[in-house]
């Protein structure tokens, strides 16, 4: 695979399609990343315009959430570049990145458990606003007029994701939806440009799956984000994303709209299933 034309990935669609450089948010060329011996992401190429919703999907140990590791500086990468807003960040560390506009959830969720709802969305509002250490002391008239604002916020971002019947409860009673949910809410306390999801609906049952679903277009559409979204769930995914990757063994074997990769050969082999093209 490696030396094939990469462009014979793409749907007819995409193939030949150039997107100006000022809506280009996100350019990844060779990205790739070695566990030792192993291979766990390699070759990896993405052009993101801004207000994209991409998903990413493969079978377990395919490589995604390496992917997103790699792409907000958790692990280095072992080759290639990244460049996020016109600007070459490759390898760049996890703060800087966030900095820049990039958040993310993580597959394993990563609330601070004994600290109330608010109180997460409230720290990752802070860590956005670089409040100062001396105003925090000094309880300045800024200082209170700041922290007024980021309760407002918080208010607002737990009522987008419902989360405002239970602003009071410790993050690690909510179910755990609710606990996701608050996840996403943290990560766009850090007002971010780029959202990545890592398996938002793992764990949740239909219901709750299905209100993801229009949470994240909402979400998308209110806060005029691109969106790069990990997901098992292969409804989830074909409704909502305008192009999908497919991973496997580290690699993209396949690449297009949905209906594309709904029919693509190797994937409904590799990932799929049989049938799973009727879906
Ligand atoms: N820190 C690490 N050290 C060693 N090997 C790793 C590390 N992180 C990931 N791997 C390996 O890299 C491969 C890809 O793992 P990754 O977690 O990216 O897969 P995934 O597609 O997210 O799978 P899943 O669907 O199960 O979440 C796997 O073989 C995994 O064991
Ligand atoms: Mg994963």
């Amino acid at each position: 695979m490696a030396s094939e034309d990469k462009s014979d990935l793409r749907s007819p669609e995409d193939r030949g399609t150039t997107h100006s450089s000022a809506d280009e948010l996100l350019h990844v060329a060779g990205l790739g990343r070695k566990f030792g011996g192993l291979t766990a992401l390699a070759d990896y190429d993405v052009d993101l315009r801004s207000g994209e919703l991409l998903g990413i999907i493969g079978p377990n140990g395919a490589g995604k959430t390496t992917l997103f590791n790699v792409l907000t500086g958790l692990v280095p990468p072992s080759s290639g570049e990244v460049r996020f807003c016109g600007k070459d960040q490759t390898g760049a560390a996890p703060q800087r990145l966030a900095e820049v506009g990039m958040a993310r959830t993580f597959q394993n969720i990563r609330n601070f458990a004994s600290l109330s709802v608010i109180d997460n969305v409230k720290v990752a509002l802070q860590l956005h606003e670089s409040v100062p250490l001396w105003q925090t002391i000094v309880g300045t008239r800024r200082y209170r007029a700041d922290q007024a604002r980021i309760h407002d916020r918080a208010v607002d971002l737990l009522e987008l994701l419902q989360l405002d019947q239970a602003r009071d409860h410790r993050a690690d009673g909510l179910p755990y939806g609710a606990q996701r949910r608050l996840e996403i809410a943290c990560a766009l306390a850090l007002s971010p440009k780029l959202l990545l999801l890592d398996e938002p609906a793992a764990g949740m049952n239909p219901t709750e799956t299905l209100e993801l679903m229009h949470l994240i277009r909402r979400v998308h559409e209110e806060f005029k984000l691109t969106i790069m979204l990990i997901e098992h769930n292969v409804h989830f995914i074909m409704t909502i994303c305008h192009r999908i990757q497919v991973l496997n063994y580290g690699r993209v074997i396949a690449e297009g709209e949905p209906a594309y990769i709904r029919k693509h050969p190797a994937v409904i082999e590799a990932y799929l299933g049989h049938g799973a093209s009727d879906a």
